[in-house]
């Protein structure tokens, strides 16, 4: 049997613990899967004290400055656990790759801002750079499209990708709370960060979306690239009308090859029910890859949490032992494109609009007078009360037009007195 492989873990929070606590309950089966052992060799975490549930026996080296732990002679794999795109989570990756060692990190925002750069410094140094954990947790879905749907040109990729806010939408339909009150009860409860905002306003969303199009595509990473719209303003009344519609509403990352370049769009969709993905509810996560060969492949699952984090950690780590080591994008970093940006401007498709208007003769002539003068048909409208003086929800469905064209509309129709608050605007997917 061959040599152990000696791990070394920066960042001992709860996904850190994860892997020590997997690492130790299957390594008989890890053994034998790898042949031969995993050893955790080396840890580096901020807090020396703290009981993390886990043995850290004397066997193990401590560092308190994970740059040393990247460096280190009894380190084989780096494993980094820390997050955040710069800072020490970039130097322990950049440390590791120019030392010799393989690296496996959960972290989606390194990758999405430096990920191009970063694969060409791991295939320069002949070494693994692994990120399974990175996108939807315990959901191989980085593995099912670099690898298991290698032989498709993909339609399209698309998916739920943020547990917090699909978390947060289907607990407001649940109980037809507004965003603000299911936020702060997912925060008491510990199902949404003190400061939410990184899951909340798409960004989450798009680190993981980029890693997925730049794997689907086969295109350098590019995050900024990417057109991002949280679900801060969506209200309990829109997922009521949404469901009357035939919808869910759903903060969905979508990624698709148009005729002007790569589009990457995150924003709360209008999801069909029954598709797929609108059947997906809590803080489940789900993947759709449409393959021109394949068809279409639903990954669902966990994305995040210790046991399923740790899964897809330890997976990557399984490869390195058994000598699997991939370029680590869909083609190594040479061969991948530069594709230009499908502008948000030029996207077509329906849109759902919620207006807050006052209730008074001609109003509705104003509305549709405006939608016609741009050229957009109006599929449904519905006004839901009467309360004559005061705001009343028009709810417009329209057919199939263009971003641009729905931007003027709804710059002028935010613009008559008798719209009382900005309009809303949900996209609306055919999935
Ligand atoms: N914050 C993420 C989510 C989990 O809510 O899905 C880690 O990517």
């Amino acid at each position: 049997m061959s040599n152990p492989l000696r791990l070394g873990v920066a960042g001992l929070g709860t996904v850190g613990a994860g892997v020590l606590s997997l690492l130790n309950e299957q390594q008989h089966l890890l053994r034998q899967r790898c042949g031969r052992a995993l050893q955790v060799t080396a840890v580096s975490s901020r807090d020396r004290t703290k009981n993390r549930g886990v043995d850290l026996s004397s066997s193990i080296t401590w560092h308190d400055d994970a740059r040393a732990l990247a460096s280190a002679d009894n380190v084989d794999v780096v494993v980094e656990l820390i997050g955040g795109a710069e800072g020490i989570a970039k130097q322990v990756v950049e440390g590791a790759l120019d030392a010799g060692k393989h690296v496996v990190t959960a972290n989606k925002a390194l990758l999405a801002l430096h990920g191009s750069a970063l694969a060409a410094r791991a295939e320069k140094a002949d070494r693994a750079l692994c990120y399974e954990a990175a996108v939807c947790g315990g959901i191989p879905v980085i593995k099912a499209i670099r690898e298991g749907l290698a032989a498709n040109r993909f339609e399209r990729v698309y998916g739920i990708l943020n547990g917090t806010c699909n978390y947060i939408l289907t607990k407001m339909e649940d109980t037809g709370a507004d965003f603000q009150d299911v936020l702060s009860e997912a925060q008491a409860l510990g199902y949404a960060e003190a400061d939410p905002s990184f899951d909340v306003d798409g960004i989450d969303t798009a680190h993981k979306l980029s890693i997925l199009a730049s794997l689907a595509y086969g295109t350098h990473v590019d995050f900024s690239a990417v057109y991002i719209e949280g679900i801060r303003h969506i209200a309990a009344i829109d997922i009521q009308f949404a469901r009357e519609f035939g919808y869910r509403i759903k903060l969905l990352g979508l990624a698709r090859r148009t005729t002007h370049g790569i589009e990457q769009r995150v924003h709360p969709c209008m999801a069909p029910l029954g598709s797929p993905i609108a059947e997906v509810g809590g803080v489940t996560n789900a993947v759709v890859a449409v393959g021109n060969y394949a068809g279409q492949s639903v990954f669902e699952g966990p994305g995040a949490g210790a046991g399923p984090t740790a899964s897809a950690v330890i997976a990557d780590i399984v490869d390195i032992a058994r000598n699997q080591i991939l370029p680590p994008f869909s083609a190594p970093s040479s061969q991948l494109e530069r594709a230009p940006v499908s502008p948000m401007e030029l996207h077509e498709g329906a849109y759902y609009v919620r207006l807050a208007v006052l209730d008074q003769p001609g109003v509705m002539a104003g509305i549709t007078a405006i939608m016609a003068q741009h050229g957009i048909s109006i599929d449904s409208i519905i006004q839901r009360a009467r309360a004559p003086g005061a705001g009343v929800p028009v709810v417009l469905i329209t057919h199939d037009t263009q971003e641009a064209r729905m931007n003027r509309v709804l710059a002028q129709l935010a613009a008559l007195k008798q719209v009382i608050e900005a309009p809303v605007r949900i996209r609306i997917e055919k999935l």
